[in-house]
């Protein structure tokens, strides 16, 4: 049975910890690197948490994570960090994931949520395809490695 966790400031280990396996797995589909976050400390770990709503996917031990903060001068939440360890893909657990971040970010009553995704990361586009997220046509360079695209998916909110 999976259990999804909104985290708080004093859950910092367990974000270190997921967030650097997230990042070590799927590197294509971040912006940031394991590079950089291996090196921070745990009051940057914790300014990190702070930075967004983050939820956790628990099966005993974390298997995912996806956070969420308020867009500055929009009226849209941002979906950030979505991650599910290699082994538990397609079972559900990234649904759990999302349907917890939905709860929260519609309690904040935003006009939409968007995210940024990587060209090429199609597993992740079908996933949120599922949800009714679409393109927007906004591009920019992915932050961690500028020969690859992404772009900023919406999922408008009624
Ligand atoms: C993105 C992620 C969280 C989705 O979780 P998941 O458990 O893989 O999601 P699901 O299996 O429920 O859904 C994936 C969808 O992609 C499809 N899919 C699987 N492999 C695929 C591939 N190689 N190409 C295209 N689609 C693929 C599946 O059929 C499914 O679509 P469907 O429900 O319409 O059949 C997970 O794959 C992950 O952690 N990826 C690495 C990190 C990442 O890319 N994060 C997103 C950052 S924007």
């Amino acid at each position: 049975m999976i259990e999804i966790r909104q985290l708080t400031g004093d859950d910092w280990a367990i974000y270190r910890d997921v967030r650097l396996a997230a990042l070590t797995d799927a590197p294509y589909a971040f912006a940031s690197t394991v590079e950089r976050e291996a090196a921070f400390d745990e009051w940057q770990w914790r300014a990190q948490l702070d930075r967004a709503t983050w939820f956790v996917a628990l099966d005993g031990a974390p298997v995912g994570l996806v956070g969420g903060f308020a867009e500055e001068d929009s009226a849209d939440l941002h979906l950030i960090g979505m991650w599910v360890r290699g082994e538990v893909r397609g079972r559900g657990v990234a649904a759990g994931l999302v349907d917890g971040f939905l709860t929260w970010a519609k309690g904040q009553r935003p006009a939409g949520v968007v995210l940024w995704v990587a060209d090429g990361n199609d597993r992740a586009q079908a996933f949120y395809r599922r949800y009714g997220f679409g393109p927007t046509g906004h591009r920019q360079p992915l932050p961690s490695n500028p020969n690859v695209g992404e772009e900023k998916w919406r999922l408008p909110l009624g």
